[in-house]
């Protein structure tokens, strides 16, 4: 089975309309579309629906960076991903940032997963332990939980569906940039497939596309990309940079034509 790697650009709460509109232009310029990858763009709330008329379906698809969990209601600041669910195919949730200066709980992220997967929204998960949790030795049990958790509402049919970003939290740019290392990286990655297998079956977890988010650059991205059970990476500071990004896109498009040659 040959998954598209998917690249993620999250460009948390950066660029207004007019510089989220100069940033896709460039895109467009060098990025294009391709049967084995996909690229989402994750901009903010604000600009979704402008970018949803700019840019070329074929290549890009949007992502939320959040939404609440309840479909509509008296939440005063608050966006659904019922209100979402014609601008966007993805939806980022239970970031690190969300989990730690909003206060996300395990319970709130799995009611936010929920609630996408019942607006059609394919959620991108990410779970990381933080620098303390590491230190403790504490990163399966960590893992597992937020996994086990965010999940538990889903069917192993929705389950297939869904998309993993293990994202270190000292491994991410903001929070300390600490460079992981690949076969680090690969335990944890096996570790939430095999989380899923054992809860919902081998097909699962299979299915479940399972990325890499964490300082990843274009000098960094072939390392992280050729991890195997590796489908794609969530890139923060990075994706406001069309010449990194596009060049991390590129990394995956080289090293999915490999794949396509091995499995003919
Ligand atoms: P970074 O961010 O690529 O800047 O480390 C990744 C993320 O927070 O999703």
């Amino acid at each position: 089975m040959i998954k598209k790697t998917l690249i993620v650009a999250n460009w948390k709460m950066h660029l207004n309309t007019h510089e989220s509109s100069l940033l896709v232009k460039r895109l467009h310029d060098h990025i294009k579309q391709h049967r084995t990858v996909e690229v989402v763009l994750a901009p903010s709330v604000l600009v979704l629906q402008p970018l949803s008329l700019e840019l070329d379906r074929r290549v890009f698809r949007l992502a939320a960076q959040d939404a609440n969990a309840k479909d509509e209601g008296a939440y005063t600041g608050e966006v659904s991903f019922t209100m979402l669910r014609e601008l966007v195919q993805y939806a980022i949730i239970g970031h690190s940032e969300r989990r730690i200066y909003f206060a996300e709980t395990l319970e709130t992220v799995r009611d936010k997963v929920q609630a996408a997967v019942r607006n059609g929204i394919t959620p991108i998960l990410c779970v990381g332990e933080t620098h303390q949790e590491r230190v403790n030795g504490e990163t399966s049990r960590v893992i597992h939980d937020q996994v086990t958790t965010a999940l538990s509402n889903l069917t192993p049919e929705e389950i297939e569906d869904v998309v993993i970003a293990y994202e270190p939290v000292w491994a991410i740019s903001t929070f300390g940039g600490e460079i992981a290392k690949p076969t680090d990286i690969k335990k944890v990655l096996d570790l939430i497939r095999k989380t899923i297998a054992d809860l919902y079956g081998d097909q699962s977890a299979q299915h479940v596309r399972v990325l890499y988010g964490g300082s990843v650059s274009a000098d960094t991205a072939p390392g992280y990309l050729a991890i195997d059970g590796c489908d794609g990476a969530l890139v923060g500071s990075a994706s406001l940079n069309y010449k990194q990004f596009s060049s991390i896109v590129d990394v995956a498009y080289r090293l999915s034509h490999g794949e396509e040659e091995i499995h003919g």
